[in-house]
């Protein structure tokens, strides 16, 4: 192992430009449980009733009470040693892109301020009819489900769900960034989800070096350059080198 992250150090060490991609796995460490291990929220919840726009307009009661619960928790955890490496990387790095599939904003708290929010923010609140957003860090929430100040309408998290559409602009975000990198780091991830699932195999295809970090091999782990075995908060931080 400790070959492995010396390997990866001198990688990051010699590259200019670096694009991360972050999911549950790194905020795992913060006490935030992911979605699919053994305690994963898929396991205890249907994701069609919570995150799809049809469970919503099912009951937005009820996804919006799932919702207010895992804001509560998000409410009272802070970033782990591994947001905190990610910070370090950014510093240091000419050219620096940070997605994350996480909605927990816990990458800014950290103080990174390069990233692409590839499913958006559990602080945010787009209504149904006028497309009024507004940012709400209200815990509790004032009224479930929460209504628009401009229409009344329903209000929504700006959280994409499954069946939802990305914008265009922020895949084109992602791809132009992995064009710029020399390396991309895979984070916590279990590489299921499309489109995130596919970008370190992008990232591949291009000719960039992809170094994974992980509990465990996820399904792309074999196409990698480097699969980096262990928690992210313990590993992370010994990989970053000290300067450019
Ligand atoms: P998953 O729950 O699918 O996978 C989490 C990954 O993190 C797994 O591969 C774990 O092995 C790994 N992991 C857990 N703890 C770790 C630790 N301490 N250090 C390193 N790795 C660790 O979560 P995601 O891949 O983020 O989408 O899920 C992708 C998307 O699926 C989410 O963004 C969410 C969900 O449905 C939406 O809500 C749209």
């Amino acid at each position: 192992m400790e070959e492995l992250i010396q390997k990866a150090k001198e990688i990051l060490s010699r590259a200019r430009g670096i694009t991360v991609l972050t999911g549950a796995g790194i905020s795992a460490e913060s006490g935030i449980p992911t979605f699919r291990g053994e305690d994963g929220l898929w396991k205890k919840y249907n994701p069609e009733d919570i995150d799809t726009a049809d469970g919503f307009r099912r009951n937005p009661k009820y996804v919006w009470e799932w919702y207010y619960g895992l804001r509560e928790l998000i409410s009272k955890k802070e970033p782990n040693p591994g947001h905190y490496a990610l910070v370090m990387l950014e510093k240091i790095k000419p050219y620096f892109t940070l997605i994350t599939q996480n909605i927990d904003d816990l990458h800014r708290t950290a103080g990174n301020a390069n990233i692409i929010e590839l499913h958006g923010n559990i602080w945010w609140m787009r209504c149904m009819d006028c497309s009024y957003i507004e940012e709400n860090r209200e815990v509790p929430l004032a009224e479930i489900p929460p209504t628009c100040k401009n229409c009344s309408g329903l209000l929504r998290p700006v959280v994409v769900w499954f069946r939802d559409n990305i914008p265009l602009s922020t895949i084109d975000a992602c791809l132009l960034s992995i064009e710029d990198s020399d390396v991309m780091l895979i984070v916590g991830t279990s590489g299921i989800v499309e489109p995130a699932a596919s970008m370190g195999l992008i990232a591949k295809h291009v000719g960039k070096t992809v170094i994974e970090i992980n509990l465990e091999e996820s399904i792309n782990s074999p196409k990698y350059d480097l699969v980096l075995l262990g928690k992210t908060g313990d590993i992370l931080p010994k990989i970053i080198p000290i300067n450019k």
